[in-house]
């Protein structure tokens, strides 16, 4: 099925059925992402723990699981078109606060291409129509799950009615901040509508699942932001994810284009409310190579065997795995090794994978730990 959102994160179903099916006990994926293996697991009939640090990733992931009443979005949605066009003349001060593509200390992002600021990949009048359609979801009046709907179909709209936006070739960008010479940014009204219309589309089609926020709580799903490495894991779950690869995508630079949005609305409030804490956006916990931050395959390594051995007293560990470099890939395994023992490799290539990036092979290495 088409995803509800653009997520850079590959979706390795394939690789994870089978475990997913042999399991009995709760299923818990601390890198969660777009929420794939949760979402899989729950149609199979199981019960998940879907973790992430990002919540960009998290809105996604609730939208996915825990779907919105279609009607009442339908409803809901046609209002914000028309609220935002009166709204619209009031729309004061366009400029995103704090949109700039680079770290406290000044040195860029290191996807960044084009432009410094996130509001420079907008003409102006975009600017201002995507303001007033934010404002106008502000003052909605409706249940959370189709609010959350809401600002989902909004942060979709955005990269159309972007300068990243090319004609026919549809709302999947490349990973970076990168303007292509021949642009044509959609008019954000137009780009919005149809953003709704697709969300209405999966509304329509998804089986949705009961969510709760907390790891004491009791639903089919429970969807935490967090970090994966601040988890307390009871050895009753089982573990099935996919960490971010040595490959470089940058979840939460790339993700910040929607963020710097998406936080100027009612949704850190509307989150809050749900998780029962403040919502921070951390790049400093985030596991990932970026020389930028001096985080360079040594520190990502640490990081990664700092979660191996969080994760090692679990019955059951499934790790999913994607990389071109037999050296690196051999260090992984080193890992794998030291810290969970015994393990069996196998190796799946997936080729309904989108081309995700330079390194988009379709060979996925699956360990699953015996021991
Ligand atoms: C390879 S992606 C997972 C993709 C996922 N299978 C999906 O359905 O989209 C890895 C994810 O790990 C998240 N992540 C990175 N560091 C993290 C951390 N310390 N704790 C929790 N999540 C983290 C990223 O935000 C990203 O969403």
């Amino acid at each position: 099925m088409r995803p509800v959102a653009r997520y850079w994160g590959r979706k390795p179903i394939e690789a994870v059925r089978r475990f997913i099916q042999d399991t009995d006990s709760v299923i818990v994926d601390p890198f969660g992402g777009s929420g794939a293996i949760i979402s899989e697991a729950l149609g199979m009939g199981k019960r998940g723990i879907y973790v992430d640090l990002n919540p960009y990733a998290w809105l996604i992931a609730h939208v996915q699981i825990a779907g919105a009443p279609t009607k009442e979005f339908a409803k809901a949605s046609g209002e914000v078109i028309e609220r935002a066009m009166r709204l619209e003349s009031d729309v004061k001060g366009m400029d995103l606060p704090g949109d700039w593509l680079f770290y406290g200390d000044g040195k860029p992002f290191l996807k960044r291409r084009n432009f410094d600021r996130v509001s420079q990949f907008f003409p102006r009048e975009n600017l201002r129509r995507l303001r007033a359609l934010l404002m106008a979801i502000d003052y909605t009046n409706t249940s959370s799950n189709t609010k959350l709907a809401l600002y989902l179909s909004f942060a979709n709209a955005l990269y159309p009615s972007s300068f990243m936006n090319r004609r026919g070739a549809g709302s999947w960008g490349v990973p970076s901040y990168w303007v292509p010479q021949v642009s044509s940014p959609m008019d954000a009204y137009e780009a919005f509508r149809r953003a709704t219309r697709r969300m209405l589309v999966f509304l329509r089609r998804i089986r949705t699942y009961s969510v709760c926020y907390s790891l004491d709580c009791d639903a089919e799903a429970r969807l935490i932001l967090g970090d994966a490495n601040g988890i307390n894991y009871d050895p009753e779950w089982t573990l099935i994810t996919d960490p971010p690869f040595t490959d470089e995508v940058q979840y939460m630079e790339l993700s910040f284009f929607y963020w710097v949005w998406l936080r100027i609305s009612e949704l850190p409030n509307i989150m809050r409310e749900l998780l029962g804490r403040d919502v921070e956006y951390s790049f400093e916990r985030e596991l990932v190579i970026n020389p930028r931050r001096g985080v360079q395959t040594v520190q990502y390594l640490d990081r990664l065997g700092e979660f191996l051995s969080r994760t090692a007293n679990l019955r059951r560990r499934i790790l999913i795995f994607h990389e071109e470099s037999e050296k690196r890939l051999n260090r992984v395994r080193e890992l794998v090794r030291r810290f969970w023992g015994s393990y069996r490799e196998y190796v799946i290539l997936i080729d309904t994978q989108r081309n995700i990036g330079p390194r988009g092979g379709i060979k996925y290495f699956v360990f699953e730990a015996l021991s």
